[in-house]
This record gives structure tokens, C-alpha cells and sequence, in this order.
């Protein structure tokens, strides 16, 4: 299993914090964001990872994190040439880079602890499916892909940013699929924002009846707002404090 992390888009809800830098590189207290994604991946034990962002910053992720040695990871780029293609067009780049295996895919501004190594070990055993994680939320879930599960843990529906959540439970940026994934993309059309959306990436594998969540503890999408940054950097800071990061 190969890693992705999207670190692409325009950033305009930090402005104007992101005018000269992406937002990726702003700091999450001790350490610039993108560092929390490469730990995550380091952690569930993946090795290769593959970069995307815009030809505008991936000099400057390459000064900052150069092969991904420092990481334990080895580290390639991939240019997302469109920044508003969205999440599944960006998935869509590292179709070679994955060599007909699975990914494991994580949004570069998804702050979390949860360790995914049991997930990425169990799925590696039958290599099949779509992994989706969610976490509760006591609000601003509109903001989110929403996962309506049953009492067994079935997931039952995903909307991307319904006006009225079925659940309190967000989709985080953290996803694994199987090598169908790139096929799986080929189908999509733009939504009405003009994305192709991981939402409807995950709603082929839904009705496919091949999708499964789990459900994290904590995690913040520093990249939504000022106060989901300042929340990030908060939380990370009581981690450190407590000796937990
Ligand atoms: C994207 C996804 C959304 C998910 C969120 C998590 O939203 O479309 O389903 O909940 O990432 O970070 P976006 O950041 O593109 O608005």
C-alpha cells in the first residue's frame, strides 16, 4: 500500500495567511502542518508517499521535506495543475505512482492521533474496498461529508455538506482504497462546485456495498477557518505538554 497527501487548493478561507504560502506549511504550534500527515504515514507503515500540489509550491515542500528521509518515508511530488479539481481529481494523479495497489490517502491539513496501522494492516489482507473515517462532531457538521451509520456500524449514506446533517458524524480526510479507486474516479462528474468530490468517490463503493467506517476520537481540518487552526494548535499544544505528541 502507497501513501497520498493533497496538499494543493487556494486556501481562500486562511487568507490572508496563504497569499505567499500554502497552507500546509503554517504552523500547527511546534511544527508546520504538513509534518502531522507524513507522521500519520510513517506511523501506519507506509513507506512511498506521493505529494500533490500546485506548481507554485512544490519547491517549496521539496526545501522543506526533501526525499522524506528525516521522515522515514521516501518522499515523490506530483503537480496538481487545476487547484480547484478537487479531491478525487488529485487521488486521480498518483494512478501510476500506485502501481495497481492500494492507498492510503490523507488530506494535508487533517490534524488527528489515531493510529491507522491495525486498519492499513487488516485491509492489506484482502486489499478490497474503501475505508472511510469519521469522527463526531457536537456542531458545524454542514461543513463536512456527513456518514449516516446504523447501530452495527453499517454505513448507510454520505452527503458532501447537506443543508441537514442525518448524523453528527464528519468525514474525515483520512480514506484507503483498493486499486479500483483510479477506475472508480474515471466515472465522476464535476459537482456543482466543479470538483470531482471524494463524496461521490466513496458513494461508488457505498453501493457497491464495499465501504466500511470507523470512527476516531479526535481530529481537527485545520484548514476550514481561523478557529479550526487556532483549535488545532491549542489541541496540539495540550498533546506536547502532556507528553502525548
Ligand atoms: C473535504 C471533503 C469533505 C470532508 C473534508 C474533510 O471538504 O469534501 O467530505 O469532510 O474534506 O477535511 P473540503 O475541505 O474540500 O471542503
Amino acid at each position: 500500500m502507497k501513501g497520498i497527501i493533497l496538499a494543493g487548493g487556494m486556501a481562500t478561507r486562511l487568507r490572508p495567511l496563504t497569499l505567499v504560502t500554502n497552507k500546509h506549511l503554517l504552523p500547527i504550534y511546534n511544527k508546520p502542518m504538513i509534518f502531522f500527515a507524513l507522521e500519520a504515514m510513517r506511523k501506519a507503515g507506509i513507506r512511498e508517499v506521493l505529494l500533490t500540489s500546485s506548481a507554485d509550491h512544490s519547491g517549496h515542500f521539496a526545501n522543506l521535506l526533501k526525499g522524506g528521509e528525516e521522515f522515514g518515508l521516501r518522499l515523490y511530488f506530483a503537480i496538481q495543475e487545476n487547484p480547484k479539481g478537487g479531491i478525487a481529481e488529485a487521488i486521480s494523479l498518483a494512478e501510476e505512482f500506485a502501481g495497481n495497489g492500494s492507498v492510503l490517502v490523507i488530506l494535508g491539513d487533517n490534524i488527528f492521533s489515531h493510529d491507522l496501522k491495525k486498519t492499513v494492516e487488516s485491509f492489506r489482507k484482502t486489499e478490497s474496498g474503501a475505508v472511510v473515517f469519521g469522527v463526531h462532531r457536537n456542531t458545524d457538521s454542514r461543513q463536512y461529508g456527513v456518514i449516516e451509520i446504523d447501530t452495527t456500524g453499517k454505513v448507510l449514506s454520505i452527503e458532501e455538506k447537506p443543508e441537514h446533517p442525518k448524523s453528527d458524524i464528519a468525514q474525515t480526510g483520512i480514506y484507503m482504497y483498493d486499486r479500483n479507486v483510479f477506475s472508480h474516479i474515471r466515472t465522476l462528474k464535476p459537482s456543482s462546485r466543479g470538483e470531482l468530490e471524494v463524496t461521490d468517490l466513496n458513494n461508488i463503493y457505498l453501493k457497491l456495498g464495499k465501504l466500511r467506517c470507523e470512527i476516531i476520537d479526535w481530529w481537527v481540518d485545520a484548514g476550514t477557518s481561523y478557529d479550526e487552526l487556532l483549535a488545532a494548535n491549542i489541541h496540539v499544544s495540550e498533546l506536547v505538554h502532556r507528553g502525548k505528541l
